[in-house]
């Protein structure tokens, strides 16, 4: 016979109810009794905000349930849960606040949010008592957020490299596969409805780099400061960029980094990198997300999904709300995020190390080389490939040189790039990217 599971009604406030905030009204309802059975909680969408009622939407709701006022949320003393779907991080940042000093258990996807301000949120959590889970802020579908609090909690976490937007992955597969311009890669994906009418969070890297500043929190236990990470964007990337990094066994993607060295300095960027074709990561395609965790213990764990979308988004959400089910029927588990002491700097830019892509435009006369490898030289970086295509030489005396670089840092690239960039020989602006390895 099996135990009886204890039964509790949880209510649910749930602030936004667009495309993520409608996915968890509607697949609460569509998997109501397997919820129940596995939590031992009726979870129950008591009132919802939005801003603007009249509006229509797939899901109709009692007039009585729905409001524009988030105070209704945080005053209604049956409330046990507070779902936060509104995005931004004014409003939103006023409603969680309210919800944990209402001790009110935050439930969010927002990772604008978290990264701006989640030391603060977290230490309000911790003082008031009741936790913030956040497993929709990252990758959607995807529960690595669990996989980095449970699954690993073990394991010092020595890399993690993820395509976390998949906005840009699908403009970066569709340049790849296709051939596509990014201007015309960026317009089909917004008509399919990856990306935003203004897609500038997304193309810009920030969207990735919020959610790897909140995987490299909880890695290595101190919150990274929004200031202290590298981010660049997919704006610049030209085909022709594809075409070379093909011949030379590599495709692009837009790469989180997270890091820590063996002095405990932990690096968090996000930018377009060359990725060994013959690696995993570089058959992540279309709008698919991917991160790789790297644990002492474990080795390497890959963890594959949808990264966005209605479905896979409240999936994550729903998930939350099944653990402050369970804090709520069996008591307390983790408020979230647990700080550490073993790492506490971030690593300056500068200073993290990697391969380089270099693509030159340059006047096609001897000797051009060899003052590009002179700038090179002088600051000890090395030259581990160099490839002229001859179909690329045009009637105007240019030609391009693309250079494969070993390991440096940016610093020392960058101050390669600059002098190399202000030769007389150079012709258009250097075009770069990392190389990661993937390897450690
Ligand atoms: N716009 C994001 C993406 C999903 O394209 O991955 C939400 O963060």
């Amino acid at each position: 016979m099996t135990a009886p599971v204890p039964q509790r009604i949880i209510h649910v406030g749930l602030a936004g109810l667009g495309n993520v905030g409608a996915g968890v009204h509607k697949n609460l309802e569509k998997n109501r009794d397997l919820i129940r059975q596995r939590t031992g909680a009726d979870i129950r969408v008591k009132r919802v905000v939005v801003r603007d009622p009249t509006r229509a939407r797939d899901v109709q709701l009692p007039e009585e349930v729905l409001g524009t006022d988030w105070h209704a949320l945080v005053e209604d003393p049956e409330i046990q849960v507070i779902v936060e779907l509104i995005g931004g991080t004014t409003t939103a940042h006023e409603l969680v606040c309210a919800a944990l000093r209402a001790k009110k258990i935050v439930v969010t996807g927002n990772k604008a949010l978290l990264a701006e301000r989640g030391q603060e949120l977290f230490a309000l959590a911790e003082q008031c008592g009741v936790p913030i889970y956040f497993e929709a802020a990252v990758a959607g579908g995807i529960p690595i957020i669990q996989v980095l609090q449970e699954g690993l909690v073990g394991n010092r976490i020595l890399s993690i490299h993820g395509i976390i937007n998949g906005t840009c992955n699908y403009i970066l597969t569709r340049m790849s596969q296709a051939g596509l311009s990014y201007a015309d890669a960026l317009r089909e994906a917004q008509e399919k409805g990856y990306a935003e009418a203004d897609p500038t969070l997304d193309v810009s890297g920030w969207d990735a780099a919020h959610k790897a500043i909140i995987l490299a929190s909880l890695s290595y236990g101190f919150w990274i400061p929004q200031d202290k990470v590298h981010v660049e964007g997919v704006e610049h990337i030209d085909p022709a960029d594809f075409r070379f990094a093909q011949q030379l066994g590599y495709t692009i993607k837009l790469l989180s980094v997270i890091r820590a060295d063996d002095k405990g300095l932990v690096e968090v960027r996000t930018q377009p990198a060359l990725v060994p074709l013959s690696h995993v990561l570089a058959s992540v395609s279309g709008s698919f997300n991917a991160v790789l965790v790297n644990g002492d213990i474990v080795g390497e764990t890959l963890f594959y999904g949808r990264g966005a979308g209605q479905d896979p988004t409240s999936s994550s959400v729903i998930s939350d709300l099944c653990e402050a089910a369970a804090v709520l029927v069996y008591g307390a588990r983790h408020s979230g995020f647990v700080p550490h002491g073993l790492y506490g700097r971030s690593k300056p830019v500068e200073d993290t190390v990697s391969h380089y892509y270099l693509r030159l435009t340059v006047d096609d006369v001897p000797g051009v080389m060899a003052q590009v490898a002179a700038v090179l030289g002088r600051r000890q970086i090395g030259i581990s490939s160099m490839i002229q295509p001859e179909d690329l030489e045009d009637t105007s005396g240019r030609t391009t040189i693309v250079l494969m670089i070993h390991d440096a840092s940016l610093g020392a690239m960058q101050a390669a790039l600059e002098e190399i960039g202000a030769l007389a020989c150079v012709r258009e602006k250097p075009s770069w990217m990392r190389v990661e390895t993937l390897q450690g």
